[in-house]
């Protein structure tokens, strides 16, 4: 089954065609991220304005794309047969959480796609959607389909949202927690503004997080861990950024700017994985499944991979270029959770939440 998959819930505008919820035949993001960095962070109107622009062109690309060669995992090619309309099988897009202006650019534009094709059109829950960028390859390679993968504990850590979840299976999950106030990726990107770093700060931060060395220990720099040690599974991350602005009253050495970035980086971590490893003790899961933008922080990966190793279960993380925003994840939810609905009944739902159903 193809799958033609539209997202379109935050900066990004993106299509990709997906065959059989796992192979993709392309993927293309545009991002308005240059636009952004010059106010440092999102203007809803102007993400919007600029997704009318780009959404048909980044359709055709799509579609275009998917009409190349197959590259097999033994490095050979082969010819894959152009992509007609009448191979896409359905199209899948995302209906929420978002914002508003930005899901109605997706949604108006595949449910007039579908009216028009004759269609079947699946709406997709954005978050759901984040954990399915565990289940996409470029190559094509049977031996490395994932199974026996559930049940799994899921952390979700976008710029929006951070929660973790039960999955006992596709389309059946359970809410165990999240935050209270700012998402991972908000506290990274607030952070980051704070330290005078650019937008998004989540790779700012890695970034001069890289350039810490041993000796940068001497600033011992000590950032709170918020409800680190209690006996639920929600975070709390604003209480992280206010210390953080303490640390930066007087000007920093470029030294001790690392030495900051570095601890903002383990402090999230620890969160995350401290709630990630409470959970997994109380459900008796086979994976994790770890996913978001957030998911593509080198510490919070690892971190993660060590613990899950010790715990003696699987990890997952997505490629770090499907981490963040992209259509290849929301075509694969759509062919894992086939839930066609007539084009007249969707409807774009700013206000999701990561265990509803559509
Ligand atoms: O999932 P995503 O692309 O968009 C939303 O659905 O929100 O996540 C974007 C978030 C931003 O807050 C960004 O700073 C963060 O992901 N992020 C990172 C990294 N790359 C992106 N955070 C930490 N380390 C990274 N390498
Ligand atoms: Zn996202």
């Amino acid at each position: 089954m193809i799958i033609l998959g539209i997202e379109t819930s935050c900066d990004e505008t993106a299509a990709a065609i997906v065959e059989n919820g796992t192979e993709i035949l392309s993927n293309v993001v545009a991002s308005s991220v240059e636009l952004h960095k010059k106010t440092g962070g999102i203007i809803p109107e102007v993400a919007a304005r600029e997704q009318i622009k780009c959404i048909i062109p980044v359709i055709q690309e799509s579609m275009q794309l998917a009409n190349g060669e197959w590259r097999m995992a033994n490095g050979k090619t082969i010819n894959y047969t152009p992509l007609a309309i009448n191979q896409l099988d359905a199209i899948a897009v995302t209906v929420g959480p978002g914002l508003i202006g930005s899901l109605l650019v997706g949604v108006e534009t595949a449910r007039t796609l579908a009216y028009v094709w004759q269609k079947p059109i699946i709406p997709i829950n954005h978050l759901q959607a984040h954990i399915y960028a565990n289940f996409i390859r470029e190559i094509r390679n049977p031996k490395s389909e994932i199974r026996n993968i559930f049940p799994a504990i899921g952390l979700v850590v976008s710029g929006g949202h951070t929660d973790l979840i039960l999955i006992k299976t596709h389309g059946k999950i359970k809410w165990l927690g999240g935050t209270r106030d700012d998402a991972a990726g908000e506290c990274f990107d607030k952070c980051a503004r704070t330290l005078g770093l650019g937008y998004p700060g989540g790779p700012e931060i890695e970034a001069i997080a890289s350039k810490f060395k041993i000796q940068n220990s001497k600033f011992e720099i000590n950032l709170p861990r918020p409800m680190i040690n209690q006996k639920n599974f929600d975070f709390s991350f604003s209480g992280l950024k206010t210390a953080v602005i303490r640390q930066t009253q007087n000007k920093l050495s470029e030294a001790k700017k690392a030495a900051l970035a570095m601890e903002i980086q383990k402090a999230i971590t620890d969160c995350l994985v401290g709630k990630t490893v409470r959970a997994i003790k109380k459900y008796p899961v086979k994976s994790i499944l770890l996913s978001g933008g957030v998911a593509a922080n080198t510490l919070l990966r690892e971190t993660l991979k060590t613990k899950s190793q010790e715990l003696g279960i699987q990890f997952f993380v997505p490629l770090r270029k499907f981490c963040t925003d992209n259509a290849a994840m929301i075509a694969s939810c759509a062919f894992f959770n086939y839930k066609p609905i007539p084009w007249q009944r969707i409807k774009a739902d700013p206000s999701l939440t990561v265990s509803d159903k559509i």
